[in-house]
């Protein structure tokens, strides 16, 4: 199949461009480089670097290309910066997505499969969070993300485009960079790698999902064959916090190195975790990476980049 991966330069829609090219897809990336690297890209990939917030450039290449499927992760992913800027937010991830739904649908696209959240859509909600609770999304980023969705269901219901949305718990793994705030491994890791003591923002008793990059991948392909029409959330159903977090990197790293505390984020969730029995029943996906596994390999690859 023709596949049009969004966001393809940058860490996880990268692992999934590799995935989707081994398994013979024609893959097409494209990419503004904001975040992500061409180091990233697999050379069997068309790359073409485009803002999705250039309209006319963006449906000039869906028009050209003429995917039957597309992947969308590119977007803005800075849950602090979207506070600070909404408008920048709302650009890239939502009228950069009604650009290429725009499109979309001139073309005929079979399916549009997304990334959502997870981790910033259900607000302070008793964990883990299932698909069946409101959504509260408690910032521009996740209003954002939500928005889109709201919109592939209009171009679902109107214009008979199905879609498939995976909402991502925090997803960790080689090629993360210490960029987005929900990446607090690569965040620590670079730091360490630096030389720097990493900070932990409150008592770090706030839990995260993490699910690994390579069980994302899984859900990518799969969606790729699967009917469903909706929402699936991706992640462990496991609570860590950000002192187990540190104390695995550390030990990982094999390294003597203390906590150090800072001021609590204002307005910090503090507890996350998602229910993934629906993608189990309706994917059969499920996560097979641990996290003690995950780590070791994600700092495998940290040491040696
Ligand atoms: N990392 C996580 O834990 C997590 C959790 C939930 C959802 N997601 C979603 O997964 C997707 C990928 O996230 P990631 O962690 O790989 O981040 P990333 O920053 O590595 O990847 C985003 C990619 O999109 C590109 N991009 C950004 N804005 C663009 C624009 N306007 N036009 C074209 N390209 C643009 C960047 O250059 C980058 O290559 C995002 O949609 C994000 O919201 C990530």
């Amino acid at each position: 199949m023709k596949i049009l991966v969004t966001g393809g330069a940058g860490f996880i829609a990268s692992h999934i461009v590799d995935a989707y090219v081994d398994l013979g897809h024609q893959v097409v990336v494209v990419d503004n480089l904001s975040t992500g690297q061409m180091a990233n890209l697999n050379p069997q990939a068309k790359f073409i670097d485009c803002d999705i917030t250039d309209k006319a450039k963006i449906q000039k290449i869906i028009l050209e290309e003429r995917p039957e499927i597309i992947n969308h992760h590119a977007a803005h992913i800075q849950v602090g910066y979207s506070v600070e800027n909404p408008q920048f937010d709302a650009q890239s991830n939502i009228l950069g997505l009604l650009n290429i739904m725009q499109a979309a649908k001139e073309v005929g696209v079979q399916k549009i499969i997304m990334a959502s959240t997870g981790g910033a859509m259900y607000g302070n909600q008793e964990t883990p969070f299932s698909e069946t609770m409101k959504e509260q999304p408690l910032s521009p980023y996740g209003i954002s993300k939500r928005a889109g969705e709201l919109y592939l269901n209009y171009y679902h219901e109107i214009f008979q485009i199905p879609f498939i949305v995976l909402r991502y718990s925090n997803v960790y793994g080689p090629r993360q960079n210490a960029h987005g705030e929900s990446g607090v491994i690569a965040i620590f890791l670079e730091m360490i790698g630096a030389g720097k003591q990493p900070v932990i923002n409150g008592d770090g008793s706030h839990t995260r999902d993490y699910v690994y990059v390579d069980d994302v991948v899984k859900a990518n392909v799969l969606a790729l064959e699967s009917d469903f029409v909706g929402e699936l959330n991706i992640g462990t159903k496991t609570e860590t916090s950000t002192n187990e977090v540190f104390d695995k990197l550390v030990a990982e790293l094999g390294l003597d190195l203390q906590k150090e505390y800072g001021p609590e984020r204002i307005g910090e969730q503090v507890t996350s975790s998602l229910d993934y029995s629906k993608a189990q029943e309706i994917l059969g996906w499920e996560p097979t990476v641990s996290f003690d596994e995950g780590v070791k390999k994600t700092v495998e690859w940290f040491k040696n980049k």
